[in-house]
């Protein structure tokens, strides 16, 4: 049968499909990422875009809502291709402009308290070996003679060397007259020579990479292991998502469908490559000269990357295939860095506490410190670990994807053109918002939605309970077919030229998001028989917490009414602490120490969360005695 050719506007590529294909699929095939928050599933509603002309097969079924219909948009993963298409995709479904703002968002170097202590000792270095030749008399094996070496210069006595570095062993010996220089890894008190070079070569430079794998975005460092310094560092947004946003999605789709965890493995070790070729570039380093790579990331994020099948992570009782894995060559994995180079990832504690957790909890210096510290870090699930150098409880609670703009009319991710903050004069209901970079709005971000539910409620646009108050005053307030909405931005305003409301529906899905956080706190405190206020510190990790503003946070009950002095955002502590155990033997260690020494707390055993939960589906909550600095309740 013929071909059908797809053009997209307003890139203009071109690709050629099979009849019958999906538009989403032929995105994909022309190298354009759509947003694909369901995986293709057509519950998610975000794959929009515009047919302009040709012949489509739309089927019926999809989430689209009737503002988006009445706009002539479809679903890219409910409409096929019949003929020859047109398309145009409105940049609010595209993926790949998180980038720019990634780079800036995801590697912000901001001090961690008491994350110092930790001394210079790489987990892989270059050693300047001599040995003494033999003779007829002293006639020691090579290898023999260069593991006794070894042992002394690291102290070590468990020195090993693989089978293909073995067989370069005699002839680098003796080209380099019986000096040589050797890199060696040592994990796990275990040391292994992985590469040799005749002669002391005058350039030692051995490096190695330090990986944060986020559901949503990759951020990587190339550190130059000789003195702990950063050479370079790059994020981008994890290929993965055209899977669908969230990590059950993409255990769906690795368990339901032959091919599915390939391809997953597959996508984020691209992801990665494509990190590692920009992170080499700035020096013209070598791939061969990385010998080392940490990786932390959740606990379904690591199984995927190292291809292990996640099935059992989402199906009760929730049990990972591993949370503790292997060091694994990077040979095995398709990394491009030296192939003999080690590649670790953090051990995770449970199914939906991961080794991001841990290796926060490690840079942080949690368990080291005498104060009671709440970290935390807030995505599609908020992720927590409490406690002290005695003790450490973790927790996790899905608060679903509205903070990442999921599930909202005009949600998005904390991009370019999103509303971060928002102000109603409470006498005109008149509105100022601030954009990320400046620009008309395209939608609202986590942080700006916070800021809205905050301001809405200190206004009186909405009651407690989130119900939009119909008595007031402004043309802003409107009923359309899916019930009362505010207009945030006037379609003149816009970037589209549409009004960019927000809805009662919306409010619902922000409050089940907020109620879920607070009551996962709620609950932690409730097992370990500790009262809110003995939280001495709260650390929160994440790029959302960049931009979010703790008054809005606790005004609508999301956060613990603690001073504001006793919060501190820490950035992308995942990609810190995988950092740090690259420079340091000692820091990893301890990350090995850790995943054991975390507790974990299954928040959907028994009814506290739940009943935590309905608690605080007000705002802030319905016991206002838990919120003392808010006194202003409409
Ligand atoms: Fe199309 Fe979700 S509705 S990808």
């Amino acid at each position: 049968m013929e071909k059908a050719t797809v053009l997209f506007t307003p890139d203009n590529l071109a690709v050629d499909v099979e009849p019958g294909t999906s538009l989403l699929q032929a995105a994909n095939l022309a190298g354009i990422e759509l947003v694909s928050s369901c995986g293709g599933d057509g519950t998610c509603g975000r794959c929009l875009v515009k047919v302009q002309d040709g012949y489509v097969k739309v089927k019926d079924g999809g989430n689209i809502s009737p503002r988006a219909k009445k706009a002539g948009l479809v679903l890219a993963c409910k409409t096929f291709a019949e003929g020859n298409v047109v398309v145009d995709i409105p940049s609010r479904s595209r993926l790949e402009e998180h980038q720019v703002l990634l780079d800036e968002q995801l590697l912000l170097e901001k001090d961690i308290d008491g994350a110092e202590g930790f001394s210079l000792q790489p987990l892989c270095q270059k050693l300047a070996v001599t040995l003494t030749p033999p003779t007829l008399e002293e006639n020691i094996a090579d290898w023999e003679r260069l593991q006794t070496a070894i042992r002394s210069a690291l102290s070590c006595s468990d020195v090993r060397i693989s089978m293909s570095v073995l067989r370069q062993l005699p002839e680098a010996l003796r080209a380099g007259d019986w000096q040589v220089t050797v890199g060696v890894t040592q994990i796990n008190g275990c040391a292994e020579v992985i590469t040799i070079e005749p002669g002391h070569t005058t350039s030692r430079e051995v490096y190695g990479v330090a990986i944060d794998i986020g559901t949503t975005t990759v951020a990587a460092q190339l550190i130059d292991l000789v003195n702990g310094f950063t050479v370079s560092k790059k994020g981008s947004y994890n290929k993965q998502a055209r899977f669908g946003d969230d990590v059950i999605s993409r255990i769906i789709h690795a368990s339901e469908r032959p091919e599915g965890l390939a391809e997953l493995h597959q996508t984020i070790i691209s992801t990665i490559n494509d990190l590692l070729a920009e992170l080499l570039q700035p020096g013209n380093l070598a791939a061969k000269d990385v010998l080392m790579v940490t990786v932390a990331a959740n606990t379904t994020m690591t199984h995927l990357f190292l291809g292990l099948p996640p099935k059992y992570i989402r199906l009760e009782p929730y049990i990972p295939l591993a949370a503790a894995t292997p060091p694994v060559k990077a040979q095995e994995l398709g990394i491009n860095v030296n192939p003999e180079a080690y590649v670790v990832c953090f051990p995770s504690v449970a199914s939906y506490v991961g080794g991001d957790i841990v290796s926060g909890t490690l840079v942080t210096n949690v368990a080291k410190d005498e104060r009671v510290t709440l970290f935390i870090d807030i995505g599609t699930n908020g992720e927590m670990v409490l406690g002290n150098q005695d003790w450490l409880v973790s927790a996790a609670c899905s608060a679903g994807p509205a903070f990442e703009g999921g599930g909202i009319t005009y949600g998005m991710r904390a991009m370019k053109g999103a509303i971060d903050s928002v102000d109603i004069d409470p006498e005109t209901f008149e509105v100022k918002v601030s954009t990320i970079g400046r620009c008309k709005a395209r939608g609202i971000c986590g942080s700006g939605l916070i800021d809205c539910l905050a301001t809405f409620r200190n206004v009186g646009i909405i009651d407690r309970a989130g119900k939009m108050q119909t008595d007031i005053q402004t043309p802003r307030l409107r009923q359309s077919d899916e019930g009362w909405e505010f207009i945030l931005v006037y379609g003149a305003e816009s970037e589209s030229g549409r009004d960019i409301v927000i809805t009662e529906n919306d409010i619902k899905n922000l409050l089940r998001a907020k109620a879920a956080v607070y009551a996962g706190i709620r609950s932690m405190l409730n097992a370990v028989q500790l009262e809110m206020e003995m939280i001495e510190r709260v650390l929160i990790a994440g790029g959302f917490g960049n931009y979010l503003n703790i008054g809005d946070a606790i005004t609508i009950g999301l956060l613990p009414d603690l001073p504001a002095e006793k919060y501190t955002f820490i950035g992308n502590s995942s990609l810190k602490g995988a950092r740090l155990a690259l420079i340091s033997k000692e820091a990893w260690q301890e990350a090995q120490e850790l995943g054991e020494k975390i507790t974990y707390l299954e928040l959907s055993a028994g009814n506290d969360f739940m009943e935590e939960f309905m608690s605080a589906l007000f705002l802030p909550h319905t016991d206002m005695s838990l919120f003392p600095s808010i006194t202003n309740v409409k």
